[in-house]
């Protein structure tokens, strides 16, 4: 297995993405510490992981310092030590560009940016000071690679998580950290139905076929957010020591870069 024993905290754990990310790292062997601002989600995950799995739920909301520390404090205390970090949370609010408001950008920018930053940090200093490295996997989307319409603070939200994590990649390299990001789109998960009746309430049509036409063209099908996990999971094993910094495509061939 490729994760055996190893320490592995998600935030956001308790979203679609999040619950495939917990039952894929489970099955690699990893002890799964599914964190989520929605306490209820987050120990409801448990019933992904199966009954074998070491799990322990935690609230945690990325944009709180406080409470990062909490988890971080609960996690070392319960297994030890922290040896990855993926960072799961993220917000979306659909608006044309003209219409955006102020505490719309601030919401997608206080979670999927500066929060996914805080725990990385926080993540890294306690990796630091045990001595043994770590990884790190951010979720960011090929929404920051494309520039879709209608999602331009969730555009530039998710191209800030690409560049951040080229930048820990290359500061904590020298503590043997190792800092990768996913960028999945068209994943079977309540964000996207969130985002076609958005769209189905601005432009018509039917909500259904709205999830149908965000489904990956050349996979022909939605992706399924266990599918991401098993990504997360190599990410985050010794076996990707030599992919580093990078921001990989994970949409069916939608974003081909
Ligand atoms: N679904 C897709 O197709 C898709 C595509 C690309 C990227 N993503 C990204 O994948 C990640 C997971 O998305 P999803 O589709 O599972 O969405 P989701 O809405 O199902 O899950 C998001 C989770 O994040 C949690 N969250 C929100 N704010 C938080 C905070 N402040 N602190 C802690 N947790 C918080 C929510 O409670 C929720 O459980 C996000 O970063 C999203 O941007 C999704």
């Amino acid at each position: 297995m490729l994760l055996e024993d190893r320490v592995v905290v998600i935030t956001g754990a308790g979203g679609g993405m999040g619950r495939g990310i917990a039952r894929a790292i489970a099955d690699e062997g990893a002890r799964v510490v599914a964190t989520d601002l929605d306490q209820t989600a987050a120990a409801s995950v448990a019933s992904e992981t199966g009954e074998d799995a070491a799990f322990l739920a935690l609230t945690l909301d990325v944009t709180d310092a406080a409470s990062v520390e909490s988890a971080i404090a609960r996690t070392v205390e319960t297994w030890g030590r922290i040896d990855g970090w993926v960072n799961g949370a993220g917000a979306i609010r659909m608006d044309a560009a003209l219409d955006v408001a102020p505490d719309e950008w601030d919401l997608q920018f206080e979670v999927n940016v500066k929060g996914l930053f805080l725990c990385s940090q926080l993540a890294a200093r306690r990796m630091i000071a045990q001595g043994e490295g770590g990884a790190i996997v951010n979720i960011a989307s090929n929404a920051g690679k494309v520039g879709y319409p209608r999602m331009v603070a969730y555009n530039a939200s998710k191209a800030a998580v690409i560049s951040i994590t080229r930048s820990l990649s290359a500061e904590w390299a020298e503590h043997g950290i190792n800092v990768n990001a996913i960028c999945p789109g068209g994943v079977d998960t309540p964000m996207l139905r969130s985002c076609a009746e958005w769209l189905t309430g601005r432009a018509g049509g039917d909500p259904v076929e709205r999830v149908q036409e965000m489904a990956p063209d050349q996979l022909g099908r939605h992706i399924q957010p266990h599918e991401v996990g098993r990504l997360v999971a190599f990410l985050l094993s010794d076996r990707a020591q030599l992919i580093r910094g990078q921001s990989i495509s994970a949409d069916g061939g939608d974003t081909p870069y």
